[in-house]
């Protein structure tokens, strides 16, 4: 089978990795891809949201089936421009149709959707221009803090966590009436703060099974123990200790089956892979977001702990098939540390030489690449997260450290990483 993945990740590294290893897999093509894509299949010079330079790849390179990285190219509506194009029909393509990515495209859609399928989440109500003194009104009378989000993709910026009221309704004004995140903040959503342990979880879905894949949970902030601003994700673990099987079992009843029934009722077309954003609250689980994809860097460590051939569970997801599959994971622990170029998250720049790359070799460590590129002969940055590097322990501590020692031997100009990801984990390590 010949195979197209959409993305230029870390998340894609990882699964054109994972994608290689299966017999069923004949030839890989990654577009737009980076340099450690590179070493997997073919990168291919097209843009994620490219349709027509996709299709035309597509018909060229005798495309079976194509796996949808990134949420763009999802929330725009790959799936339905080759569902509904007949000299694409045949192609299979993993990931929901445009209406379902809205889960992810727009808050308001997801939570009206959680609220119409009784699946547990923050309380909220959204407002739009036309409504905006009923909106200060309502955060008068809130409790602290108040969660605001801009309804829209917002490249991870839209949601903010404010302490007090002046701040919300500050911040409220902004993105209503003064277009702080443009179109994407035309409407807001404004929440209940959750109080917890946050985690991501991922399911796979043929729209009527699904299985449910390894836990993570990933380090936002670009400093130690969680300070200073979001990023992209400076690292993750899996698995995680305080998911037992009993709240597995509660995430199952309350969430997972309510969703995948909701996606029925609804009509909501959907091959994919399901990102769960979660708050744990003392063993109580409600949904923060859904995302329409894998996560990155928690593909980095999920992807890894999976033992099933990714092409295998890939075709039972196109075909309705996954009531056939049994998800069998790797027990050690996984972690990854994303290296990124200084100044990230803020300004950065690219075109940094990277070495050590082909010098140090350890068992049981890959390094994959996020924004990397090839120039000549050398492997440069390109982009704020350069390298996740994923190592297995046998516990999560074990796992950090090989990482850590690992980013020891490669080198940047500027390179930064939290040498504490799964600080909360800790364990004195084996020796
Ligand atoms: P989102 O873009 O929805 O993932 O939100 C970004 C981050 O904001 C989440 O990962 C949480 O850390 C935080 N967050 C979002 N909604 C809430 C909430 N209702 N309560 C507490 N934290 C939240
Ligand atoms: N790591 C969070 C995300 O992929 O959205």
């Amino acid at each position: 089978m010949n195979l197209l993945l959409v993305g230029s990740g870390g998340r894609e590294h990882t699964l054109a990795w994972k994608l290689k290893q299966s017999p069923l897999c004949d030839q890989l093509f990654i577009a737009p891809g980076n340099a450690g894509t590179a070493l997997c299949g073919t990168n291919l010079p097209i843009a994620v949201s490219d349709f027509d330079g996709l299709a035309a790849a597509c018909l060229d390179n005798s495309i079976d089936m194509i796996l949808v990285g990134p949420e763009d190219p999802l929330v725009k509506g790959i799936y339905d421009f080759f569902k509904n194009k007949k000299e694409l029909a045949h192609i299979k393509l993993i990931g929901p149709s445009k209406e379902a990515s809205q889960l992810e495209g727009s808050k308001a859609f997801a939570k009206a959707f959680m609220q119409r399928h009784n699946i547990p989440t923050a309380a909220y109500r959204e407002f739009t221009s036309d409504k905006y003194l009923e909106g200060v009104e309502y955060i008068k009378a809130q409790s602290l803090p108040i969660v605001l989000k801009a309804d829209g993709l917002a490249a991870g910026k839209g949601v903010l966590i404010c302490q007090n009221h002046l701040e919300a309704m500050a911040e409220f004004e902004l993105m209503l009436l003064r277009s702080k995140f443009g179109e994407a903040g035309k409407k807001v959503v404004i929440e209940e703060f959750l109080k917890g342990i946050e985690l991501s979880l991922f399911v796979l879905t043929d729209g009527e099974n699904y299985v449910l894949l390894p836990e993570a949970k990933d380090y936002k902030r670009i400093g130690e123990a969680d300070a200073g601003l979001n990023t992209g994700g400076m690292g993750a673990v899996s698995p995680l200790p305080f998911v037992t099987d009993a709240f597995l079992q509660k995430v199952k009843e309350t969430i997972i089956e309510p969703t995948i029934a909701g996606f029925k009722k609804d009509n909501l077309d959907y091959k994919g892979f399901v990102f769960i954003g979660l708050m744990n609250d003392n063993g109580d689980p409600k949904v923060i977001e859904y995302n329409c994809r894998m996560g990155d860097p928690e593909t980095e460590v999920v992807i890894p702990r999976i033992k099933n051939d990714l092409v295998e569970l890939l075709t039972a997801t196109a075909g309705q098939k996954l009531s056939e599959i049994k998800i069998e994971t790797d027990d050690r622990a996984v972690a990854t540390v994303v290296a990124v170029s200084g100044g990230y998250p803020g300004d950065y720049e690219k075109g940094k030489v990277i070495t050590g790359l082909d010098l140090t070799t350890l068992e049981d460590t890959i390094v994959f690449h996020s924004g990397t590129k090839n120039e000549g002969d050398e492997i440069v940055t390109n982009g704020g997260r350069v390298l996740a590097v994923t190592s297995f322990g046998e516990n999560i501590t074990e796992a950090v450290e090989q990482s850590n020692y690992m980013l020891d031997q490669l080198h940047f100009e500027g390179m930064y990483f939290r040498t504490d990801i799964g600080y909360e984990f800790k364990e004195a390590s084996g020796s």
